[in-house]
């Protein structure tokens, strides 16, 4: 489901994360492995404030296991635990707890020392659309929860799911807006089909993807595609690809909405192999802009 962002919206989701925040220990957000960066909300930490929290890295089966690994020592960098899940398969999912339990521990030790009665952790589920929070929350409780669906502004009375004794969790997640303001975070999320009826143009979307590949993933696509060499050229390629994939107009000639599509569609079904779009690298000199700026 798409949803078209206004600052209303925003506000509005904003507020029912904040309210939320006081019924929980901790936060799980969940980002695109693929996309850790482009996937994130770019107010989270203020949002959150101080709260403690979990990132987890989903779809981590769709991305490059080695930046996935950058990306965990990243966030550990910055004092936040970052686990690399797959929530379609239920992989990585006995950690969640584990992890929650160690972030918490001081603050589950307080309350003993202070005799409160153990309880479970709770915990909300947050992240922007189709990232995977439904799919993780259906996992984490082991049978299958009505979709809550996208729609900011759905209120329905607080349930609590428990996955174990251990664990509580929220049954709706906090639904966030990720950063479309930036163009190549748009051409990213659509790459990732986190958004998929999109404002952006087709072949924009394609040759941006196209043009990652030819600088990070180069034998992919010559393997995909049998390309001798990769021309800097774009209309080539696309010429190429057109051709190879039967994706022409009458005369011979090259449709290229119809390639921009099997582009995208390739590189959304994972047939160019795993494939991670944010660098740590682009996290560290925004890191350090902010810091600037500070
Ligand atoms: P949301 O609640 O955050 O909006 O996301 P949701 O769980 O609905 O998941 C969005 C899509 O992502 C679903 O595919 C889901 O199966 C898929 N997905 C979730 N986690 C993983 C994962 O770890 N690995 C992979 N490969 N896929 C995952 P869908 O319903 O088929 O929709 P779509 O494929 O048409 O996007």
């Amino acid at each position: 489901m798409t949803i078209q962002w206004f600052p209303g919206h925003m506000a509005k989701a904003r507020r029912q994360v904040t309210e939320k925040l006081k019924l929980v220990d901790i936060i799980i957000e969940l980002v695109d492995a693929r996309i850790p960066l482009s996937s994130r909300n770019p107010m989270i930490d203020e949002i959150i404030n101080h709260k403690p929290r979990l990132v987890l890295l989903n779809k981590a089966d769709m991305a490059d296991p080695n930046m996935t690994q950058q990306w965990i020592a990243y966030f550990k960098d910055k004092g936040i635990v970052a686990l690399a899940v797959n929530a379609q398969e239920g992989k990585g999912l006995t950690e969640i707890v584990q992890s929650c339990k160690v972030i918490l521990k001081e603050k589950f030790d307080r309350m003993k020392a202070k005799g409160m009665r153990p309880r479970a952790i709770r915990a909300m589920i947050v992240g922007i659309p189709n990232v995977g929070k439904s799919t993780l929350i259906n996992r984490l409780a082991k049978k299958n929860i009505a979709k809550t669906g996208n729609t900011p502004g759905v209120t329905k009375a607080q349930q609590w799911i428990k996955v174990g004794k251990e664990l509580e969790l929220l049954d709706t997640p906090g639904i966030l807006w990720p950063k479309f303001e930036d163009e190549a975070v748009g051409y990213k999320l659509a790459l990732t089909g986190a958004i998929k009826d999109t404002i952006l143009n087709l072949q924009d979307i394609a040759v941006y993807g196209l043009r990652f590949l030819s600088t990070h993933y180069p034998n992919r696509l010559k393997d995909r595609y049998a390309f001798d060499t990769i021309s800097e050229d774009v209309v080539e390629l696309f010429d190429h690809i057109g051709k190879k994939r039967g994706c022409l107009v009458s005369g011979g000639h090259v449709d290229y909405d119809k390639t921009a599509e099997v582009i995208i569609r390739d590189i959304r079904g994972v047939q160019l192999g795993p494939i991670t779009f944010d660098s740590v690298v682009d996290a560290d000199s925004i890191d350090e802009e902010n810091q600037e700026s500070e």
